[in-house]
């Protein structure tokens, strides 16, 4: 059985950086990928582009059972720290919203900056070997991987979550936890559109492919972003980001024109312009597209003068604070990501050690950290990743 002083599972994000910092203190790392080729969600990330960090990285941007604990890991390795290494590759980039860099090029660029950088410090990357099993040995962890068996003193798990099913076996580092009696918190899709119940898809649906600036909220969090209408329901940026504070049979409130007083101005508008129709003076503030659906599903189409107060109160009402509730996600079949994982509370925040099992290490997707859209769970994979491997 070949001996290693590390040995991680799975090449996506978190394993591939915890090689580099693991490999760059002089360890022999060996990295088992059960896929034909690494970092297949990063090359898929971003549209293509992978929106590799995000500027503006805080412990705020990340939804855990324990807040605390990504700060140590961010602090360790940070959104700069990354982007020395994407400038030190030449890669070019550019800053498209919100502090959210993305490649100007392609994803490729990243998995390549991280296979040189594995290539530097001599790790051994293996694709199509799948790790089936683990056993605790007196001294460090022995991996079963096919008809091979290799010997880690240290085993890092960095296998990912539950989203995109079709992208093969999925919560291997569940079933490890589990095994060592780790206990979970709970998992779910999260950053995925909302599917909506027939009498909203009939709205939705007719306006798939529109887009417009909303703002959305769900218990005490809200996101300002783009919202996209489906055939199914609603997706686009502002959908995610609350879809991870959303809970099953619960409402989400959206504002879908959050500069815009509709009670006032319409009672201005009833005076200055009492014979325009309704869905004329909507299509002054949203598409002409939009304006008619409104009318068609939730308003009358009436001149402004034949407005009462109750009724302009009505209409500000369903576009200030138009309450919905979703009728699922999409699930993990569309997901960016798998909210919950490996309960914080075994972990040491520092090294992202299991703090009763020596040389057990658990990072990225795997663990109950889960980010913001926008370039922050990538971070976190970079940080837990390095974290491990400067402790390991
Ligand atoms: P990841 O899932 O990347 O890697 C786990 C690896 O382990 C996989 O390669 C898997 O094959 C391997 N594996 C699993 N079980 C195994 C076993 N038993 N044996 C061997 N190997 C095994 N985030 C962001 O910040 N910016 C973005 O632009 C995007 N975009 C985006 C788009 C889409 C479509 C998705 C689905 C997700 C994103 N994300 C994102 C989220 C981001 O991709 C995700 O948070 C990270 O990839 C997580 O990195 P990990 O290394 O933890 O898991």
């Amino acid at each position: 059985m070949k001996s290693f002083d590390v040995v991680i599972i799975g090449a996506g994000a978190a394993g591939l950086m915890c090689a580099i910092s693991a490999g760059s203190r002089g360890k022999s790392v060996l990295v088992l990928e059960h896929a034909r080729k690494v970092g297949r969600k990063i090359l898929m990330s971003g549209g293509g582009r992978c929106n590799f960090t995000n500027m503006y990285t805080e412990p705020d941007n990340f939804l855990s059972q324990n807040p605390h604990f990504c700060k140590s890991a961010l602090s360790q390795f940070t959104q700069w720290d990354f982007i020395a290494m994407v400038e030190k590759h030449g890669i070019p980039y550019h800053e498209k919203t919100l502090g959210q860099l993305f490649c100007d090029n392609s994803s490729k660029d990243i998995v390549d900056l991280l296979l040189s950088e594995c290539q530097a410090v001599s790790v051994d990357i293996r694709t199509r070997a799948e790790v089936t099993a683990i056993e605790p040995l007196a001294s460090g962890f022995q991996v079963n991987c096919g008809s091979q068996s290799f010997r880690g003193q240290s085993l890092v798990v960095a296998t990912g979550g539950l989203s995109i099913p079709s992208m093969g076996p999925h919560g291997f580092g569940y079933k490890i936890a589990e095994q060592l009696g780790l206990s979970m918190v709970k998992t779910r899709a999260a950053l995925v559109p909302f599917v909506m119940d027939k009498q909203w898809q009939s709205c939705f649906s007719e306006l798939s492919g529109s887009s417009l600036d909303v703002v959305a909220t769900a218990g005490h969090q809200s996101f300002r972003e783009g919202m996209l209408f489906t055939h199914k329901g609603l997706s686009g940026p502002a959908i995610l980001q609350i879809s991870s504070y959303w809970r099953s049979g619960e409402k989400v409130t959206l504002d879908l024109l959050p500069n815009t007083d509709i009670a006032a101005e319409l009672i201005t508008a009833r005076e200055s312009s009492p014979n325009i129709y309704l869905r004329t003076w909507l299509a002054r503030l949203v598409t002409k597209r939009m304006a008619e659906a409104f009318c068609r599903h939730w308003f009358e189409d009436l001149p402004l003068h034949q407005l009462s107060n109750k009724k302009i109160q009505e209409i500000a009402t369903k576009i200030n604070h138009l309450s919905i509730m979703p009728n699922s996600t999409e699930g993990y079949k569309t997901a960016e990501v798998t909210l919950g994982g490996v309960n914080t509370d075994h972990l040491s925040s520092k090294s992202m050690m299991v703090q009763d099992i020596p040389g057990l290490y658990f990072i990225g997707e795997t663990v109950d950290v889960t980010g913001h859209l926008g370039g922050f769970n990538f971070q976190w994979a970079w940080a837990s990743g390095w974290a491990a491997g400067q402790h390991l």
